[in-house]
């Protein structure tokens, strides 16, 4: 059969060293897993139909090991050997020549056989295997932004996965196959919803649907969660406000979550964006998010679900004449304010940086500045700004570059990342979230190579410390080739397809939030509804120079960070150019730190960014005979749209921002392509 893609990462084709199969197999002659949870079931099953693909043969289950040896026994304890462990954590250990498989919980086991199955996958020995792991986020989440009428807000990769209209009754197939692909990098969570939610995801007629899809998902150790829409009381219950203060507003929340835990136990919770680019919100009735917060916080009161508040906001009048007017600055702003205000069932989700999931963002101020307030992430996983479905940008650096930054609100060591998993703050709960990329496409993401960044997500949100090579070629031995030389080819290739990136379509701290479909190259764009939905506003181009002025002579944006932090971006002279129009107006021949000069340095990283997708072709072009045909194909025909399209935003870019600058191109660049 063609490779299309479908498997993900969970092939399990036949291991071809006969000698490494044999061995795997001495080590398993046999499960024994017993007991009837379904999660501890999945377990097995999974451990089961892997092992059959990778070793060629059936494998059987036994109720209990017994005294015999040479195979895997699967266990739920919480005996000594578990004690350290998180609830969702593992441990693998070889004794006597058997593997063990233990877990404080169901799913630490079913986390487990998935990890076992790994070292199979990307054949590492297993015959004294010890491997210990908890994750390091609770909530480890995608968002998916899926609407009611099948289609996904910012998805690139087909249609929705959910077909409401056949649900309840038929249940595709295919939910299964998304949540082991899920379970196997330890995802626990899916909002199924778009953030701009509709009120009809409150019906009962939908919370059917999402019922039937929480069944499926349930024996993956995966709960569900939705999205509100937050003026659902007036529109669907017909009350006369959405005011989170009025009693009969409350009280329509508290009935709508009871009706959702009679229609799903195990919900996970919400997910609330709220007065956000037109969303309502308890500010349209003078209260504040943690108002709105702590009224579902309230009905959710009897119950295990969370609320997860955004802190995705912005207005307009951010972004008026006044000189410290800043999108940048509005959610610092907004939510430090209310730090310590928010329930106990509160998360608050904010994007890893201050504007919108750009190719190269600082990180978010806010990280750091709300102690009292568990801080998930949000990353975006669907390319957005970087390139839709065609496009190869592999994301664990950009997400890893994030995570690693230094925030140093407890001294330097205060990682994003330390924020995040808890330990900085001992925050009670929290929380890693995706923007999914998949999609109806029969290979889930549309780009073959955009498989990598929902893995690399997974893989990040159970442990940050991975690195991004690691787990680039643990996702190519998976998925792509096991022959060594292409997979260092492939993994050199997804390294550094995010730099490239930035380099033609937003180099030196440019960015480009401005409206539309976020795809075009149009950084004239200078008329909108709003401000700061315009390309001008964002890249501040005239006759002096480039970049937005967030120093103390601009918006001070800066003064969001800490002392050390602002110091590594104050000074134009020594910010670091990948940063440097994040945060400065830069005259055209002012002299870079690279000894370039503005214009010159600009036009250097949009002609070698584009030629680098040349190099990129190239490369690829040498891994033909590794790799799949099919799939080699479709990246490579992939990979001409991306020279094509670099192009375009190269030339768009240098071509407009040369009305300003009035300097010739440098000789070097001016060659036909
Ligand atoms: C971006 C994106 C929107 C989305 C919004 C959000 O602005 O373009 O489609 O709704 O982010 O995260 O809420």
């Amino acid at each position: 059969p063609v490779e299309d893609g479908y498997r993900l990462w969970l092939k399990y084709d036949l291991i071809g060293d006969v000698a490494k199969r044999q061995a795997y197999a001495r080590s398993a002659q046999f499960i024994a897993s017993s007991g009837t949870d379904p999660i501890l079931k999945t377990a097995t099953r999974e451990l089961q139909l892997g092992l059959q693909g990778l070793l060629g043969k059936a494998i059987p289950v036994l109720t209990s090991a017994g005294n015999r040896t040479g195979g895997i026994v699967l266990t739920v304890t919480t005996g000594t050997d578990s004690q350290s462990l998180a609830p969702e954590g593992y441990r693998i250990s070889a004794n006597n020549r058997t593997i063990t498989i233990s877990g404080k919980t169901s799913a630490g086991v079913l986390y487990g056989a998935f990890a076992l199955l790994r070292q199979l996958q990307t054949q590492q020995p297993l015959e004294a295997i010890s491997l210990t792991s908890s994750p390091k986020v609770q909530f480890r989440m995608l968002n998916h932004w899926d609407n009611v009428d099948g289609s996904v807000e910012r998805g690139y990769a087909g249609m929705s996965l959910w077909k409401w209209y056949e649900l309840p009754e038929r249940v595709d197939p295919r939910y299964r196959d998304y949540a082991r692909a899920n379970a196997s990098l330890g995802i626990n969570g899916t909002v199924v919803n778009n953030v701009n939610a509709s009120a009809r995801f409150m019906t009962a007629e939908y919370l059917q649907k999402v019922a039937a899809l929480a069944d499926v998902f349930r024996p993956y150790g995966i709960k569900v969660y939705l999205s509100v829409y937050f003026a659902a009381p007036k529109t669907l219950g017909g009350l006369k406000t959405s005011d989170p203060l009025d009693p009969q507003v409350r009280k329509w929340w508290a009935d709508k979550v009871k009706e959702i835990y009679q229609t799903i136990p195990d919900f996970g919770g919400l997910l609330v964006k709220a007065n956000s680019e037109g969303e309502p919100g308890p500010q349209d009735y003078g209260r504040t998010h943690a108002d709105g917060a702590n009224m579902l916080a309230e009905a959710m009161k009897p119950y295990d679900g969370v609320i997860i508040w955004r802190a995705f906001v912005y207005k307009a009048a951010d972004t008026s004449d006044r000189p410290t007017a800043d999108r940048f600055k509005a959610a610092h702003e907004e939510f430090t304010p209310l730090d310590g205000q928010f329930d106990k069932k509160v998360i608050v989700q904010v994007k890893n940086g201050p504007i919108d999931f750009q190719p190269r963002e600082p990180f978010s101020p806010l990280f750091g500045n709300m102690p009292k307030t568990p801080l998930g992430i949000e990353f975006q996983i669907t390319q957005e700004y970087l390139g839709f479905a065609t496009h190869m940008v592999y994301e664990a650096p950009l997400f890893k570059e994030c995570l690693e930054a230094d925030t140093y609100v407890n001294g330097k060591g205060s990682t994003v990342a330390s924020i995040v998993d808890g330990s900085l703050h001992r925050y009670s709960k929290t929380l890693m979230a995706g923007v999914a990329n998949a999609g109806s496409a029969r290979n889930w993401t549309g780009h073959p190579m955009a498989q990598a960044n929902w893995y690399a997500f997974g893989r990040l949100a159970w442990d940050h410390t991975l690195s991004s090579e690691a787990i680039a070629r643990e996702w190519i031995a998976m998925t792509l080739t096991q022959d060594r030389q292409a997979t260092s080819r492939i993994a050199n290739l997804m390294m550094k397809s995010r730099d490239i990136y930035v380099d033609y379509n937003t180099p030196i701290g440019l960015s480009r939030p401005w409206s539309g479909v976020h795809f075009a190259p149009e950084p004239w764009q200078n008329r909108s509804s709003r401000p700061d939905w315009t390309a001008v506003y964002y890249h501040r181009a005239d006759s002096l120079g480039l970049g937005f002025d967030r120093t103390a002579s601009g918006s001070n944006a800066l003064a969001q960070y800490r002392p050390d932090v602002r110091r590594q971006w104050e000074d134009p002279k020594t910010c670091p150019l990948p940063y440097l129009l994040w945060f400065h107006h830069v005259p055209w021949t002012q002299k870079l730190s690279s000894g370039k000069t503005l214009w010159t340095e600009l036009c250097t990283r949009f002609y070698t960014g584009a030629d680098s997708v040349r190099w990129m072709q190239q490369e690829w072009a040498l891994v033909k005979p590794a790799v799949d045909p099919a799939i080699h194909a479709d990246v490579s025909a992939r990979l001409a749209t991306q020279h094509k399209e670099a192009i375009w935003w190269r030339d768009a870019w240098v071509l407009y921002l040369q009305t300003f600058a009035k300097e010739p191109i440098p000789a070097p660049f001016k060659k036909p392509d």
